[in-house]
């Protein structure tokens, strides 16, 4: 296979070891026989979903878990076996494709197995399906029993759909108190103990729960997506984890211009920022239609393992840093990672733009190449 060259120097970096450690030492921590799902939704929370799934099937994983039906459909083109589960909503007019796909769906109503199942009629394999449980994240499941009954029943009744797991999803799993966690457990576990038969495949906990909580909670399967990657879901399992996370994930670049200005000259769109005294000036070739948005201004990158602040505005393309001496062409920028003793994390840019880890390598855009090693 042909690689692809890049000619920009900026570039995301991605560890796949540091993705396949990350599982093996959770692997250490669930319960015998608890099957891992790597959720690689959302394009592997923008590290790359095929390589990811890879890595992480490599590792361990059984089940791949993603978002979308296009997202289902990408991982299918490059892996046959797996079993794959959409963890959101599906059209009906998806259904017999999952079928032909091997494609597992989440389902809350008996109107949309109703819906589907004259659309299955032809298939040759049966549907199958996870009924989700909204047991208090509000988002999407059944929210009580009758309905989970109902559905049940239904899908028991109609011959081409299967019913292959159950799950819910926390809210608060990452959280200290445990009060509302306790009690999306308890509706989850009278769910469970309505259901005449229970599927192959009952989870509910993803990153935080299967490692900080009680682990008869890991159920048959635990839905592994955050600390995959090297991230801590919050501070506080940050704190207790029971062992270190890897990052996977850092985002290079390089100079591509140096010049001296002189005191009062000034630097991007709207003359915002002047020069104090002369000073160099290095040009670094990401800007906001990468991802590093403008509300980045004034954020660290690393050079020669120092710290040196982005100044001026945040271009679309380009960005530009305040250096203490003439650095030559082509010196590397380090946006996130580490250079020498000094790094740059996620956590650090989440606080700066007043969010969370999750949203970092999401927002990195499709134009920055995932670089896997
Ligand atoms: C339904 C569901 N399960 C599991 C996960 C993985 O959670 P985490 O990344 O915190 O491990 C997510 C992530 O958003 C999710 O939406």
């Amino acid at each position: 296979m042909k690689t692809q060259q890049y000619f920009r120097p900026t570039k995301a970096m991605i560890d796949l070891q540091a993705i396949q450690q990350n599982i093996k030492n959770l692997k250490k921590f669930i319960r015998p026989n608890v099957q891992i799902i790597a959720v690689v939704k959302a394009n592997a929370y923008g590290h790359g979903d095929v390589a990811v799934a890879q890595a992480a099937l490599e590792a361990g994983a059984t089940i791949l878990a993603v978002a979308t039906p296009d997202e289902a459909l990408h991982i299918r083109a490059h892996f046959e076996e797996p079993d794959i589960l959409i963890l959101g909503a599906s059209p009906v007019s998806f259904a017999p494709i999952a079928a032909q796909q091997r494609i597992m769906l989440t389902v809350y109503a008996s109107e949309w197995v109703q819906q589907a199942a004259p659309l299955l009629a032809k298939e040759a394999e049966p549907l199958q399906l996870h009924i989700k449980v909204d047991s208090g994240m509000g988002r999407i499941g059944i929210r009580s029993e009758q309905d989970l009954l109902a559905l049940y029943q239904t899908i028991e009744s109609i011959d081409n759909v299967e019913l292959n797991g159950i799950f819910t999803h926390f809210a608060t799993a990452d959280e200290k108190d445990t009060t509302y966690f306790d009690e999306q457990v308890q509706f989850f576990e009278s769910c469970l103990a309505v259901m005449p038969k229970k599927p192959l495949l009952v989870h509910a906990s993803n990153t935080a729960a299967s490692l900080v909580k009680d682990s008869n909670l890991q159920y048959d399967a635990v839905r592994y997506g955050i600390s995959m990657y090297g991230l801590s879901p919050s501070s506080y399992v940050e704190s207790i984890l029971p062992f270190a996370l890897q990052p996977a994930f850092s985002l290079e670049s390089e100079l591509v211009h140096v010049k001296e200005i002189k005191k009062g000259e000034s630097v991007g769109y709207g003359a915002t920022y002047v020069a104090p005294s002369n000073m160099w000036i290095g040009t670094i070739p990401i800007g906001y239609a990468d991802g590093v948005i403008r509300k980045l201004g004034g954020q660290e990158v690393l050079i020669d393992g120092q710290r040196m602040p982005i100044v001026g505005r945040i271009c679309m393309d380009q960005c530009m840093v305040a250096l203490p001496k003439a650095y030559a062409i082509g010196e590397k920028v380090t946006l996130i990672g580490q250079q020498g003793q000094n790094r740059i994390s996620i956590d650090e840019w989440a606080t700066k733009l007043e969010t969370i880890n999750y949203e970092i390598p999401c927002i990195i855009t499709a134009r920055v190449p995932r670089i896997y090693f």
